[in-house]
């Protein structure tokens, strides 16, 4: 198949490139590069020793996407693009609504006006919210998001279930991520945040690295064993994996399909840390902060419908999620940008 990757030179999205081309797959990708760089495309294809076509650009430029889309049939478009941090969108909700959901819309009308009706969306477990039972299965209810971003995967969802339901010759896949981390075993690609990381494993890397004193563990009241947030941390080739398990559901033409994306298994603050101090052999200092506003207890999923309907199970665990990740931030201090000159 041709796949159109919107967002792909970005963490998950360039993982999921080097799904799709070992899998004998064709790639298009679409980025503004507004949260990534070109060259993780350069590691993707020295991986797989495969071509992508890239295309720098804007899912809101309508022109850019009529351009691609006339130039080439695709079967389906994998779609990525779109802002995620979360504290970013309190402070600017309108840049948040029109990047993901005027994008969104503007890249469905032009996949469908050019035959394309054939979409696998990145969604979140943002959108349960508090959630309604642990683990998380498919049916609980949708929650209330605690910010913009959040919001944005909720009303896309609605949006896309709404565009399936008018015209069932669409076939949406909506794929709820639990918490992405780790990085490509070769160490070449990983995750290359801008500025001061929200995250957590990516603030750990870099205090492993000496970039960063300590971590801020966000609050140890919580109702949890320890008493530090408990998620369900995924290895991003995992995740990679689950697109490319997804493609099959829209080959078979299955309509609307939604699953979530996790190991079932969560593990606290205090979890990670300690497993990646013994997995690496290096110690990371850290101080016990207030609660982060917006953040729940605890968050892990039941994975079993993936499963049970894709064949789709996540096979690393949270040491080798831990290992990984060090292992591309030690190669790649900088990132995919080798050459920074410090002043
Ligand atoms: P990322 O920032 O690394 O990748 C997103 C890519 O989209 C970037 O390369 C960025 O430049 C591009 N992009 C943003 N707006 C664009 C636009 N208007 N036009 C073209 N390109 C644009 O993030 P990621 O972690 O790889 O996330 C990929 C997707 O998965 C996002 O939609 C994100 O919301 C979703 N998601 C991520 C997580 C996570 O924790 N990483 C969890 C749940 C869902
Ligand atoms: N945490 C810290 N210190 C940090 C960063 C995080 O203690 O410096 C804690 C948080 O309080 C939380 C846990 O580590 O308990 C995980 O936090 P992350 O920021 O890594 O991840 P979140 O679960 O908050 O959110 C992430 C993405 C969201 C996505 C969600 C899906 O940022 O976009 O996973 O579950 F929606």
């Amino acid at each position: 198949m041709t796949i159109l990757v919107t967002g792909g030179t970005g963490y998950i999205g360039s993982h999921t490139c080097v799904e799709l081309l070992e899998a004998g797959h064709e790639v298009v990708v679409l980025d503004n590069l507004s949260n990534s760089s070109e060259k993780s495309l350069e590691r993707v294809e020295a991986l797989t020793g495969k071509k992508i076509t890239f295309y720098q650009g804007d899912i809101r430029d309508r022109h850019v996407l009529d351009l691609i889309l006339e130039k080439k049939y695709m079967d389906c478009c994998i779609h990525f693009a779109g802002l995620k941090a979360v504290g970013e969108s309190v402070q600017k909700p309108w840049e948040y609504y029109d990047n993901n959901i005027t994008g969104t819309l503007t890249l469905v009308d032009a996949l469908r006006q050019h035959g394309c009706k054939n979409i696998i969306f990145s969604s979140s477990a943002t959108v349960y919210g508090e959630p309604a039972q642990i683990p998380i299965t498919e049916e609980c209810p949708k929650g209330q998001c605690t910010n913009p971003y959040g919001w944005t995967k909720s009303m896309l969802e609605q949006m896309l279930m709404d565009i399936q339901k008018a015209d069932p010759e669409w076939n949406v896949v909506l794929l709820r991520y639990f918490n992405p981390i780790g990085a490509h075993p070769s160490g070449t690609m990983g995750e290359n945040p801008n500025g001061i990381p929200n995250n957590l494993m990516p603030y750990i890397t870099q205090v492993a690295a000496g970039r960063r004193k300590e971590l801020g563990v966000f609050g140890n009241d919580y109702d949890t064993p320890d008493g530090t947030g408990v998620r369900d941390y995924i290895h991003v080739v995992d995740l990679a994996k689950g697109h490319g398990k997804a493609l099959k559901k829209i080959e078979e033409k299955a309509g609307l399909c939604i699953y979530n994306l996790g190991t079932g298994h969560g593990y606290s603050v205090l979890d990670i840390i300690k497993n990646f101090e013994e997995v690496n052999g290096i110690s990371i200092p850290y101080v016990i902060k207030p609660r982060r506003a917006g953040d729940i207890a605890t968050c892990y999923c039941d994975p079993s419908k993936a499963e049970r309907e894709l064949g789709w199970k996540a096979q690393y665990g949270i040491r080798e999620m831990c290992a990984d990740s060090w292992n591309w931030q030690k190669n790649n201090p900088n990132g995919y940008e080798k050459n920074i000159v410090k002043k």
